[in-house]
């Protein structure tokens, strides 16, 4: 490595492993779990790369990571963050070909809420000179997630249901879907937002908050027959959507946004309505699916993004040393991703 620092500055996380809570990916106060902290620059081993942060997003799934509630155990000490968007400055043997290219990147272990990340080559995505610095930190996790999802529904019929659609993934699905020639049928918690989620490609939006938003529902289901449940609230509402689908019926549960844990109330909807319920996890998707069809998807996404049939909503830009302080009160506000500057 030449002209590169020995130490970075870095937010950091200030505990281990997991903490055996399942509260959501709410903040009171970031400092519970992060510290700001100069720290030894890491540095790339086979098959890995350097990168110098340009942007980094802050995802759901950071904040159930740096609280201890997420599917991998925290390091204390080290970096947060999972998702962003660099330059490649230094590469491991075998990473060569990234050297000097601009990326999205998604890190392992996490460490992307740093001045300079390692991440494995094959969570790197080379951009195209047309997506942004900003589209590119939240480039991966959403857009692929959407992809793979509206895929699963589209397989089984026209029309699918998506909770909380008002979040930047929810919002990828409703156009993805629409564009498809398919039918999102939208849950949102504000009213304010049933406007937008039309615009966006729902064929039809509910209110959850609506005290007949079940029955509502039940009419919606036996018109439109949606067979795919793409949830990420997974509360009590959401096993009565799930109830009232139809035959052969898939809930296919996401992320965890609700604190509530739902109750089963009808297991014979499993028995003899041949109903399911399943996980979906972008890293199992990786793992499982052949390259060339990740490649086809990646290159997709990136041409939606550059052509504007996607965007990335922004809320609030903070920079590392803004995050610390800044960040429980940033992720107060609806509508868009907290970006991360260096
Ligand atoms: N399994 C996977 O591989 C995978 C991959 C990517 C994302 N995810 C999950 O997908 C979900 C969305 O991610 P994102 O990055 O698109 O989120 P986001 O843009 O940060 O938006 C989250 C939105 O969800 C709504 N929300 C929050 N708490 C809620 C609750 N208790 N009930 C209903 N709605 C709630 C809020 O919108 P309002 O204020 O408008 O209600 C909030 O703005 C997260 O659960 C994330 O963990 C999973």
């Amino acid at each position: 490595m030449t002209n590169l620092p020995d130490t970075m500055f870095a937010v950091v996380q200030t505990h281990d492993g997991y903490s055996g809570t399942a509260t959501g990916p709410t903040l009171e106060t970031a400092s519970d779990w992060l510290a700001e902290a100069e720290v030894p620059l890491p540095s790339p081993g086979p098959g890995q790369v350097l990168i110098q942060l340009r942007t980094a997003s802050v995802n759901p799934s950071d904040i159930h990571f740096i609280k201890g509630e997420y599917g991998q155990p925290r390091v204390k000490g080290t970096a947060a963050g999972f998702e962003g968007c660099g330059d490649v400055v230094a590469t491991g043997a075998g990473a060569e070909a990234l050297q000097g290219q601009r990326v999205a990147f998604v890190a392992a272990g996490a460490g992307a809420w740093a001045e300079y990340v390692v991440a494995q080559a094959q969570m790197c995505i080379p951009l195209r000179p047309d997506i942004s610095d900003e589209d590119g930190a939240a480039q991966i996790v959403n857009p692929l997630t959407a992809m793979a999802m509206v895929d699963i529904a589209r397989d089984v019929g026209d029309a699918f249901v998506v909770s909380a659609a008002t979040s930047q993934l929810g919002k990828l699905m409703c156009s993805l879907g629409r564009d498809l020639g398919l039918k999102p049928i939208a849950l949102v918690r504000r009213a304010d937002t049933v406007d937008t989620l039309i615009s966006l490609g729902a064929a039809e939006v509910l209110v959850t908050g609506d005290p007949d938003a079940a029955r509502q529902f039940a009419d919606i289901s036996a018109n439109l027959k949606p067979r795919v449940f793409l949830d990420a609230v997974a509360d009590q509402l959401s096993e009565q959507i799930f109830c009232a689908m139809p035959n052969g019926a898939r809930w296919v549960c996401y992320g965890k946004l609700s604190s509530e844990l739902p109750k089963l109330t009808q297991m014979g909807q499993l028995i003899f309505m041949s109903k399911q319920i399943e996980g979906f996890w972008l890293t199992r998707w990786m793992m499982e699916t052949p390259p060339a069809d990740q490649l086809r998807v990646v290159a997709e996404v990136q041409a939606r993004f550059a052509d504007g049939r996607w965007k990335t909503d922004i809320s609030e830009r903070l920079t590392l040393r803004d995050v610390v302080q800044g960040l429980a009160d940033a992720l107060k506000k609806s509508d868009g991703k907290v970006i991360i500057t260096p």
